[in-house]
């Protein structure tokens, strides 16, 4: 595609700091379980990560949503897990309760881990459903890549599995910090070959998801959410310049104000604790951002979604906005609710 072609995406201008007349929009688990083709396509596979592996079956889940909404991204349809599977840790999902992983909590545990150029044998399938769907989507859909951010990765890794308050990647932390901030090291590295990877085969945008990045606090932010994304940042920018970057740390409060300035983010999304007033004022002063409909619009509907969307749209409509929810959008959300964000965005 031409540049000049490819500059027509919204979400790609939205980016690159355009404000524009209306937002463009997407949707964080656009393609999940509150979708009955994708309940379907994920019987076929067999179960959720047969269906991340198999590229025909997620690159068909992935273009779901874009066929029934036409949202202006689509997101490769992968997880944040598959990179942990890659390096070697098992990884399994229990129904109803959600991943389990074997534990990464000691210096043996973490050398029988691979190293970051050892992870492509797994996560080749991952690729080829990029290069799929750089091949079928529309020319107006942009291509969204991504990875977890090191320290949400960590988490899983080291509890074994998603935990409330992530109390034990806090206690590895500080009880056996070289094993943890060597699994950090070794997690930031696997990202950059992995996202560089997906840029290769055709990701146009990469989209970093620090999901527990709020449980951080004060110079630990710094060290572990912020220090890890600005290298992973930096040395995708050196290697692929012109590919933007969407970071995502998810209640971070605070920690949103400056955080694109410092890590070299594009754009920084954030989630529905923080107002879109509050944002317009504190983060959107340093470029795009996106976010941040509360996700249970998606389930209750009527009125109140109607007027929050355009509270959000007016909000930060001043400046480069990617009008998202906070959060994923949750299995009992009512797809015409969707419809009904997407409809008020568009039309006022
Ligand atoms: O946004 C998208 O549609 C792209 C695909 C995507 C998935 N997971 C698919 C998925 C992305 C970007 C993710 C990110 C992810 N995965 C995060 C970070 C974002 C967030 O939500 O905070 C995290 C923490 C994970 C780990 C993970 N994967 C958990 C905790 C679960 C279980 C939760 C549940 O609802 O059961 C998953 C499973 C998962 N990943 C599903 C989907 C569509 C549901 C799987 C199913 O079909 O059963």
């Amino acid at each position: 595609m031409s540049e000049p072609q490819k500059q027509q995406k919204k979400i790609l201008r939205a980016l690159a700091g355009e404000t524009l007349p209306t937002p463009p929009i997407w949707m964080m688990r656009q393609a999940g379980r509150y979708l009955p083709e994708y309940r379907a396509t994920r019987a076929q596979a067999g179960d959720f990560l047969s269906l991340c592996y198999n590229s025909e079956l997620a690159a068909e889940v992935t273009l779901q949503p874009i066929r029934r909404y036409g949202f202006d991204a689509a997101i490769l349809f992968a997880d944040i897990l598959l990179l942990p599977q890659a390096l070697g840790a098992d990884l399994w999902f229990v129904t109803g309760e959600g991943p389990r992983l074997s534990t990464t909590t000691t210096a043996d545990q973490l050398a029988a881990l691979k190293g970051k150029d050892d992870i492509h044998e797994v996560l080749n399938p991952v690729y080829d459903t990029v290069s799929i769907l750089s091949r079928e989507l529309p020319s107006e859909t942009t291509l969204i890549g991504f990875a977890g951010a090191p320290w949400t990765v960590a988490t899983y890794m080291i509890a074994g599995r998603g935990t409330k308050d992530q109390g034990p990647a806090h206690a590895l932390k500080d009880e056996n910090r070289a094993v943890f901030e060597g699994l950090l090291d070794l997690l930031t590295e696997g990202t950059i070959e992995y996202l560089s990877k997906q840029i290769e085969a055709g990701a146009e945008v990469v989209k970093l998801f620090d999901s527990w990045a709020g449980s951080l606090k004060g110079a630990d932010f710094q060290k572990y959410a912020l220090e890890p994304a600005k290298r992973i940042i930096a040395e995708i920018k050196k290697r692929h310049p012109g590919i933007p970057v969407i970071a995502f740390p998810r209640e971070a409060g605070n920690g949103y104000i400056g955080f694109a300035k410092a890590t070299g983010a594009d754009c920084v999304a954030v989630d529905n604790s923080v107002s879109a007033e509050w944002v317009a004022e504190h983060v959107q002063v340093d470029g795009c951002v996106q976010g941040n409909l509360a996700s249970r619009h998606m389930v209750t509907g009527g009125q109140d979604l109607i007027d929050d969307t355009r509270r959000i749209v007016q909000a930060l409509g001043k400046g480069p906005h990617i009008f998202n929810l906070g959060h994923g959008i949750t299995p009992d959300a009512d797809p015409e609710n969707v419809q009904l964000m997407i409809d008020t965005v568009r039309n006022g």
